[in-house]
């Protein structure tokens, strides 16, 4: 439960920032909602730390001042810069890195003369964030990624921005297939979740949509799109996530798979995808794979108002000392749950989603 302490003193006198993993819209806004927050109105110091875990092992950091978290609300990016430093993770040879960066990252902790680091990320920054917690570091996170596979909050900020994108994407699509009678394969980014494809596919109106979640069978993506010609449409909409695979696919090891996929979906699963289509229905088929288009830009309103919200419910965090969370949103309501809930951990869509109903129910074919 958060509440504000306005009237009494916050715990945290100092603490550091940093925005790790890929970047994505709503950082800004959220780095804007923590610090004026903690800043303005709790009076803490700000350290801004650069390129993510990576200036923490090398001690690249600056305070910020109120200037610095001004007029950064709409700005994409980040003002800090991000990397995808993991600084657990190493080879079995590697232990020896691993200990120097941890006792570099807790060095430079102390030298900041830091109380906490407020850390903005995804998966692997939540499960940083929790194994620097174990180490006596006080951490707090923030939820940040357009995959929205964050397990521990409803929603994370980026993700509303990339379906906007990638719906835009899919509307533009149809103008185009339905000119040319093609199927047109649109490949959109997440590689262990589907949400980004599930949704953007639904709100686009997708004939077909491919989830990691749901191997495909491409015979029956291959019926579905002869139905429809039968039916007399000559066009057709494939939404896939990069991390969609086929049956077959599902049934090899990891290694296998790694080698198959070199194999069969280059340049990446869009084009495959396009090929099987082709090659089981004769049907004219086009790849086109979004990329980091789904990252860039603007954050959408709904992002700016999640990431304001959830940053200033870190500043909260901060001035409790409930350290070791990472702020979430849970219903309609700004919440906390501890790092150990994300950490180590891929949300992915559930079986008995109703936006899996959703799709099914309009017609749309998930390929299994
Ligand atoms: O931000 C998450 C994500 O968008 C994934 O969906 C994607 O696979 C990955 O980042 C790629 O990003 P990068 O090339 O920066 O590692």
């Amino acid at each position: 439960m958060l509440f504000p302490m306005e009237h009494t003193k916050p715990v945290t006198r100092a603490f550091g920032i940093l925005t790790a993993g890929g970047d994505c819209p709503g950082l800004n806004a959220a780095i804007r909602g923590v610090c004026r927050a903690a800043h303005i109105r709790y009076g803490m110091r700000v350290v801004g730390i650069a390129n993510g875990f990576r200036g923490l092992i090398e001690g690249d950091a600056r305070p910020l001042e109120s200037e610095d978290f001004s007029g950064i609300l709409t700005r994409g990016g980040t003002i800090l810069g991000t990397s995808r430093e993991k600084p657990f993770k190493a080879q079995a040879d590697e232990r020896e890195t691993v200990l120097d960066k941890v006792h570099a990252i807790k060095a430079n902790y102390r030298a900041l003369g830091l109380d906490c680091i407020v850390a903005l990320g995804g998966n692997g920054t939540m499960t940083t964030s929790y194994l620097l917690s174990r180490e006596g570091l006080n951490v707090v996170g923030l939820p940040k990624t357009i995959d929205n596979d964050i397990v521990g909050t409803d929603r994370s900020f980026g993700f509303h921005s990339a379906l906007s994108i990638g719906t835009e994407a899919i509307d533009r699509l149809h103008s185009t297939a339905q000119s040319h009678n093609r199927v047109m394969v649109i490949e959109l980014m997440g590689h262990k979740a589907g949400w980004l494809a599930l949704y953007a596919g639904v709100a686009g109106g997708g004939d077909v949509i491919l989830l990691p979640e749901i191997p495909y069978d491409i015979c029956a993506i291959a019926r579905h799109l002869e139905e429809r010609r039968k039916s007399g449409k000559t066009f057709s909409i494939v939404a896939v996530a990069e991390g969609a695979l086929s049956r077959e696919e599902a049934l090899m090891d990891k290694k296998e798979r790694t080698k198959y996929r070199a194999e069969t979906a280059s340049p990446s699963i869009a084009y495959r995808v396009a090929r099987e289509i082709e090659r089981e229905t004769g049907m004219e088929t086009r790849a086109t794979v979004l990329g980091y288009v789904q990252r860039g830009g603007i954050p959408s309103a709904s992002d700016r108002v999640l990431a304001t919200s959830l940053g200033t419910a870190a500043a909260d965090l901060l001035a409790e000392g409930a350290y070791g969370r990472m702020a979430a949103l849970t219903g309609d309501c700004v919440s906390s749950v501890g790092l150990d809930v994300p950490a180590d951990k891929v949300k992915t869509v559930p079986p008995a989603h109703y936006m899996r109903a959703t799709a099914a129910a309009v017609g749309t074919c998930l390929g299994g």
